[in-house]
């Protein structure tokens, strides 16, 4: 049996969300698939694609991760997950741990014949990104289950999502990686940190990412590309006020401003992991990408990320939701 779950690009909003902000995230067409197996002695065959200097650090992880799934749906140690698909894993930032444990969620409630709705499918691999994000808002697994340009937003316990745009034409968008692998239990501990050690400050900053968050909506309503690339810098530099970027990522910008982008920003984790550069169309991401390959740099072109997205589409959808 097979589930599969999307990765995902934020397109602001990220840690902030944590502390209950709104942010909005695309769904990728690059999924994790996973076949279930009998239990091999090992919950997870790992057979994703990787980036170049990919460090397995979360192998131990990953194992209690699907152990939590499993014991969700009470099948203990019968089953092993065979991870495969076109997402690759990055040094951060792509939601590969969320598209996982929705695939094997996925999986698990195929094979054990269990009709789940959208909402309990990221309930239970909510739970099981916890083993190895700690503290997720949540907003990973929900890009992994639903696809489109979401709005996302956590208050208390209640997990909120809204289609922004179903099918809206490509956002002409190229990730690349920094090479510098991140850590989002440490990044959102150091953000929780920082919260508490600046209350006063806080509050300023969220007030200046509320009126980015408003305006990143009005951009992508509008389809206008280019006051989002201006609106991707600003929420950079709430990022770099957070603590958040590093020179490695700080290095990607420089090569993206030099070859025209409309703007960038660290998205995900961050402290490295994946940069999100906004190009003018698929073109000009198509000769960004060539660029970045040239100097030895891993990119994920995901301009057609929202084109190509649709219910209809996705071997994963639901039936029920
Ligand atoms: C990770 O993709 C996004 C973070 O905001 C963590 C989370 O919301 O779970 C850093």
């Amino acid at each position: 049996m097979v589930g599969f779950g999307s990765g995902k690009v934020i397109l602001c909003g990220e840690h902030v969300v944590v502390h209950s902000e709104p942010a909005i995230v695309v769904s990728l067409p690059l999924r994790t698939r996973v076949d279930v197996i009998p239990f091999s002695g090992t919950f997870i065959v790992d057979k994703r694609p990787k980036h170049p200097n990919y460090v397995p650090y979360k192998q131990n992880l990953y194992e209690e991760m699907a152990a939590t799934i499993a014991d969700a749906f009470g099948v203990g140690r019968l089953y092993s997950f065979v991870l495969s698909g076109d997402l690759p894993v990055t040094s951060g930032g792509i939601g590969a741990s969320a598209a996982a444990a929705v695939g094997i969620a996925r999986a698990l409630a195929a094979m054990l014949k269990r009709h789940l709705g959208q909402r309990e499918i990221m309930e239970i691999a909510l739970s099981g990104e916890r083993k190895i994000h700690g503290n997720p808002s949540g907003i990973d697994t929900t890009a992994a289950t639903i696809e489109g340009i979401l709005l996302f937003q956590k208050e208390e316990y209640v997990l909120f999502h809204h289609r922004i745009a179903p099918a809206q034409p490509a956002l002409p968008m190229l990730l690349v990686d920094s090479q510098k692998t991140t850590n989002t239990k440490e990044t959102v501990a150091a953000v929780g940190e920082f919260k508490k050690q600046n209350s006063l400050l806080w509050q300023t900053l969220m007030m200046e990412y509320q009126a980015i968050f408003a305006a990143v909506i009005g951009a992508i309503k509008k389809r206008d590309i280019e006051a989002l690339g201006k609106l991707l810098d600003q929420n950079q530099s709430l990022l770099d006020k957070l603590t958040l970027s590093c020179c490695h990522v700080e290095r990607v910008r420089d090569i993206a401003r030099n070859n025209g982008a409309l703007g960038s920003k660290n998205t995900g984790s961050s402290r490295g992991g994946l940069v999100l550069v906004l190009g003018r169309d698929a073109q000009h991401v198509a000769d960004m990408a060539q660029v970045f390959t040239r100097v030895g740099y891993f990119v994920v072109d995901a301009s057609s990320s929202s084109s190509s997205l649709s219910t209809d589409k996705n071997p994963a959808a639901d039936q029920a939701s």
